[in-house]
């Protein structure tokens, strides 16, 4: 199957969650505002709040991260890319009233932002193998990585999780994390960080750029 293939599959299967659970935790694939909450907590690791900030939340959803963002106080102009329409629609809908929110699906609209942060974007990769995906993957690092000047984040499910785990599910993704901390030091930065202590059956690289 062909990535372009995998990728049109994957935007009907997060179509129809966000059809079944509208814009929540669950219409985007999580367990739980628990499970979405605890990795946004990594993730905004590599942003530095203490002056005004501008942020691409790739693969946002409808939106959430702007949420937790908004929470904390911080400043900043939120841009969201999606490419699913309808997650996007939904992004717009829910934060209308934020004038710093703006939504879109198409990736060459986005200015370079501060930061880049990508959640839970690289779990499901269905039927594609393996070794197909991962090299996916590195090419979205390299496009997140031009898309932002001072940092970016991202998760994914560990390879160090339980076997059968691993074993019942052939059509997730458990990347290796030596494999992308290497990645990311040889071709982003040596500023790179790599968080696989907060009990989740994933992990986070935080890339700085600006050090
Ligand atoms: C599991 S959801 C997570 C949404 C959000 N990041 C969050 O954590 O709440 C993954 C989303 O990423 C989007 N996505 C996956 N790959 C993408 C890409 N290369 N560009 C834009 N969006 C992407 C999907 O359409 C889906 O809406």
């Amino acid at each position: 199957m062909s990535t372009e293939e995998t990728q049109r599959k994957l935007n009907r299967y997060f179509s129809e969650k966000l059809d079944e659970f509208g814009a929540t935790p669950r219409g985007v694939d999580y367990n739980g505002p628990e499970a979405q909450e605890r990795r946004f907590e990594q993730l905004v690791k590599v942003i530095d709040p203490s002056r005004p900030f501008t942020v691409i939340d790739y693969g946002s959803g409808y939106g959430a991260m702007f949420d937790f963002l908004n929470k904390m106080g911080w400043q900043f102009e939120y841009y969201g890319v999606d490419l699913i329409e309808k997650m996007v629609l939904a992004g717009r809908e829910s934060h209308k009233n934020f004038p710093n929110a703006h939504f879109t699906t198409n990736d060459r609209e986005l200015p370079v932002a501060d930061y880049l942060l990508a959640g839970a974007i690289f779990n499901i990769k269905l039927d594609e193998t393996y070794e197909n995906w991962q090299s996916f993957v590195v090419e979205t690092l390299e496009r997140m990585n031009e898309l932002c000047s001072r940092g970016f984040s991202f998760n994914m499910l560990t390879k160090y999780s339980d076997p059968d785990r691993v074993a019942l599910r052939p059509d997730l993704f458990f990347g290796d994390p030596l494999f992308f901390f290497d990645q990311c030091k040889r071709r982003f930065s040596r500023n790179v960080a790599l968080l696989h202590d907060y009990g989740l059956y994933d992990f986070t690289i935080l890339v700085r750029k600006d050090m």
